[in-house]
């Protein structure tokens, strides 16, 4: 089988490669010139660690980049075609793309919004979301995307945090064929806050809405807008985005990307990666309120004026066949998407994707969380019908594209089931111990970033010394990831999951700190510790344990209840643990720090095995009888 995987799409071009260890600065200086700029840059690269700024002095616009590059040559090409959940489908060309932006710019200029502003977006996966965007980045305005999953008290943080003085939402939104009532977590969010001026409503589903006197209506607004808005010219670094994501912390870090050097990031990777052609329909499965999906949905994908899906709903709605489908009724001819998303399929059984004609085809994608070999084989086999390499891409929100992948656009490489390949070409990684040092060949060790790459975060919003500790603290002068890896005897990257206390589940991010604070502040919790635990679908799910205050009368499965609906709002549906587990202490170091993993030992109904490994500095003996406390403690309450 292991030939097999020798599969490449017969590019090779080497000397990309060797430029670009040479000198990094000029390789990704190169790379720059492939975009549209209004002036060249005085430098490439500003480095006063760790803040990097990238072609300073250059003059860039991503919306022009996306969509006015085009027009001479690809006005008419498909720029993204949409399928709702219920199967209607829309087709917007570049030009009508074009059109709708330069329109919806025009709306927020009319509004008042201008460069240096920032914008809250939090719409479904319908057209009008990157429009919303590509109208921000047009006139200089700052977005942040909120996935439209998280709850109001998620929506306020993030809006107060960014200080957006418009929000973009919609009626509502279609899930597994229900109506989310989008405006109404949007009429919560924003309560009191009076720096909002206005609400722009989409109507997507037309059900009947309470309207303020802030609220105005999309349709309305768009009208009679004029059809022409010239982009601003903004520095290299002027801010894009900035989207939130779980850290270490109680609160979610606003992570903050540039212009000219996340886009040169991206059109780079997207080619390499994706090796695009103008005949590809490409696919991919993120939504877009995360990195992936503003990454390559929306920037990537229309820097080459490709072609591509979007699709409106959940992926087995309203059965496990309708990815399948889609890639049969538009002919697809790249995918890209999760590994949660791939187990779930899997388990479905291949009958289903072999009934579609998936023969269109020719490359394969996953991203967000290691994948395990059996699935990748799955992949391989049954929906690559052993002819597409799967490329599997490591990144994150940080990083702004990819940093670590198998890259068919450019070279041939033998892939293996599992491993993300190499870095890409102008980044330099490192697999290194405690202490900074790297380690042999095979041995895990922390994943670390050793120069800047032109997608990295400008900081995180508002708070230069939180950036510079989450990231630059552990490790001298070099970025942490928080990944654990490993590199083998070919120089193969094998990622191993999260060595901070932030938890993937089904892909997504969620920190621990973040998910015991809204647990403690129940009023019956005293303490909360949470921690992830392997699942075959979704590839870890939180377990939670919690100390209850005194003389609590509730029974723990009302607790429980009250519990996960105060989860659901005040983070999301998505934080939701599988189980609480009611114990009378937490099990902690002498220093004080919970220890995740006896819990995780616990949660997994393991025996305590060999406790020498538990290396928190605390006594065995004394590990051993938390551990039967804390045992005794589960039966004696769940029961
Ligand atoms: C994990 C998603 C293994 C990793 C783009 C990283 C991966 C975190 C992979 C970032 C991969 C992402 N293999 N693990 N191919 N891609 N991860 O910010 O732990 O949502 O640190 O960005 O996802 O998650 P984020």
């Amino acid at each position: 089988m292991a030939d097999v995987f020798k599969i490449g799409l017969g590019n090779d071009y080497p000397e990309i490669r060797e430029n670009s260890v040479s000198d990094f600065i000029s390789f990704w200086e190169e790379q720059a010139k492939k975009l549209s700029w209004f002036s060249p840059w005085n430098k490439t690269l500003e480095w006063s660690p760790p803040f990097a700024r990238w072609f300073e002095g250059g003059l860039i616009n991503a919306s022009y980049n996306a969509l006015d590059v085009h027009q001479n040559n690809k006005a008419e090409k498909p720029a993204i075609i949409w399928e709702g959940e219920s199967g209607e489908s829309k087709i917007l060309t570049y030009k009508d793309l074009w059109v709708e932006v330069q329109k919806f710019a025009n709306v927020l200029k009319s509004l008042g919004i201008k460069k240096g502003d920032r914008v809250t977006i939090y719409l479904p996966m319908v057209p009008e979301l990157p429009i919303s965007m590509l109208a921000c980045s047009r006139i200089g305005v700052t977005h942040t995307v909120v996935f439209s999953g998280f709850s109001s008290a998620s929506l306020r943080g993030r809006i107060e945090d960014s200080k957006s003085k418009i929000v973009i939402t919609s009626d509502g939104g279609y899930r597994r064929g229900k109506i989310v009532k989008l405006k109404e977590v949007v009429d919560e969010a924003i309560q009191n806050l009076e720096f909002i001026e206005h609400v722009i409503v989409l109507e997507r589903t037309k059900e009947p809405i309470e309207l303020s006197s802030k609220d105005l209506i999309w349709s309305d607004l768009m009208k009679d807008s004029s059809e022409t808005c010239e982009p601003e010219k903004l520095e290299s670094t002027h801010p894009l985005y900035i989207l939130y994501t779980s850290g270490t912390t109680g609160k979610p870090k606003g992570v903050l990307h540039g212009t000219g050097g996340y886009l040169t990031h991206l059109n780079s990777t997207f080619g390499w990666a994706f090796d695009i052609k103008d005949s590809d329909v490409f696919f991919c499965t993120a939504d877009i309120g995360w990195v992936t999906g503003h990454s390559y949905v929306v920037y990537g994908p229309l820097l080459h004026g490709a072609t591509e899906i979007m699709y409106e709903g959940a992926p087995d709605y309203p059965d496990p066949s309708r990815m399948w489908s889609i890639i049969q009724k538009y002919k697809a001819t790249i995918f890209y998407t999760t590994p949660t998303a791939l187990r779930m399929f899997m388990k479905f059984g291949d009958d289903i994707p072999n009934s579609f004609d998936l023969s269109t085809i020719r490359l394969l994608g996953t991203v967000g969380e290691p994948i395990n070999p059996e699935v990748w084989k799955w992949y391989f086999r049954t929906i690559g019908k052993e002819k597409c390499p799967i490329i599997d891409t490591w990144w994150q929100t940080e990083t702004g594209g990819m940093l670590i992948s198998a890259l068919p656009g450019i070279e041939t490489i033998p892939l293996k089931p599992g491993s993300g390949t190499r870095p890409i070409p102008g980044v330099t990684i490192s697999v290194v111990d405690e202490n900074g040092d790297e380690v042999s060949p095979n041995t895990k060790g922390y994943l670390i970033i050793k120069k800047p790459w032109p997608g990295m975060l400008l900081t995180l919003w508002g708070d230069d010394e939180k950036y510079k500790n989450a990231y630059w603290s552990k490790f001298q002068n070099s970025y942490y990831s928080g990944d654990y890896a490993k590199i083998d005897e070919d120089g193969y990257f094998w990622l191993l999951g999260r060595a901070d206390d932030v938890l993937k589940v089904a892909g997504h991010r969620i920190g621990t700190a973040e998910l015991e604070s809204c647990i403690v502040s129940h009023d019956d919790v005293a303490e909360a510790a949470v921690c992830g635990i392997p699942d075959e679908v979704k590839g870890e799910v939180i377990i939670a344990f919690a100390v209850l205050v005194e003389d609590v009368e509730k029974n723990s499965s009302l607790l429980e209840k009250e519990i996960f609906e105060k989860i659901r709002n005040d983070i999301g549906a998505i934080a939701t643990p599988k189980q609480i587990y009611f114990v009378s202490k937490l099990p902690k170091t002498r220093s004080g720090k919970i220890m995740r993993r006896l819990l995780k030992t616990i949660a997994n109904n393991e025996t305590i095995g060999d406790v020498s490994t538990l290396d928190d500095g605390t006594a065995v003996t004394e590990i051993q009888s938390m551990f039967q406390e804390l045992q005794k403690s589960i039966k004696g309450k769940n029961n």
